[in-house]
């Protein structure tokens, strides 16, 4: 059995494959099931350090896409070819800040794993990310093309079922996953919108 907090295989597999986190298998399989990244597309990756997620994303849009990281701190790996990154904080970045600084104005598919500097206290932890996956859906619904795909992390707690009743309703497909790769002592998931149906007014 794994203890808390040691390496586990997704940790191994991840440091052997290169990769920067093993975060990367969760969107690694929820892209495997739902389809999410394809060539071409532009990506903005909301939390973006250390870049397993940007990593991946690359791979998967190759060339022609384009990719836009943000994050409080650096990425860890080296920004792909075509992408940029925004240091900045996602309670108070702007979608226009977003567009001015990357130059893309839409965007195929808006990824969050976001996450907040946890206190252990649970309602505490589960509130600040509530409020970050909250931000992420605004900025997602504000900048995605219509048919665009949303795909952000929470942690379980009050308020959460609300977060995906609005999902619903903004987009053709709405549900909440816990990928195999997620902790099972983690009470994150990731909701998932697909097909927007609507962009939001300018
Ligand atoms: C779990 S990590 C993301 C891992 C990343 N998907 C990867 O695969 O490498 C969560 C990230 O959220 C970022 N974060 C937390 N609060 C933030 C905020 N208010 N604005 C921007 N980024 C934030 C943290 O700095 C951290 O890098």
């Amino acid at each position: 059995m794994t203890r808390p907090g040691s390496p586990d295989a997704y940790y191994r597999r991840a440091k052997s494959q290169g990769y920067a986190a093993r975060s990367v298998f969760k969107l690694q399989e929820m892209d495997r099931r739902y389809g999410l990244l394809r060539p071409g597309q532009a990506v903005l990756d909301l939390g973006c350090h250390p870049g397993s997620w940007l990593q991946f994303a690359s791979q998967k849009v190759g060339r022609s896409g384009r990719l836009v990281g943000v994050d409080l701190q650096e990425p860890g790996v080296s920004m792909p070819q075509g992408s940029c990154f925004i240091q900045a904080d996602l309670l108070e970045l702007t979608a226009a800040e977003v567009q001015e600084r990357s130059g893309v104005e839409v965007f195929d598919l808006v990824l969050s794993d976001v996450a907040p500097h946890t206190t252990g206290i649970k309602d505490r932890d589960a509130a600040a990310s509530l409020e970050l996956s909250q931000a992420a859906l605004d900025m997602a619904l504000a900048l995605l093309k219509p048919g665009g795909s949303f795909l952000a992390k929470v942690f379980f707690g009050p308020g959460v079922e609300d977060l995906i009743r609005q999902v619903k309703g903004a987009f053709k497909l709405g549900k909440a996953h816990k990928p195999d790769a997620s902790r099972s002592a983690s009470k994150e998931i990731y909701i998932l919108g697909r097909g927007l149906k609507q962009a939001r007014p300018g």
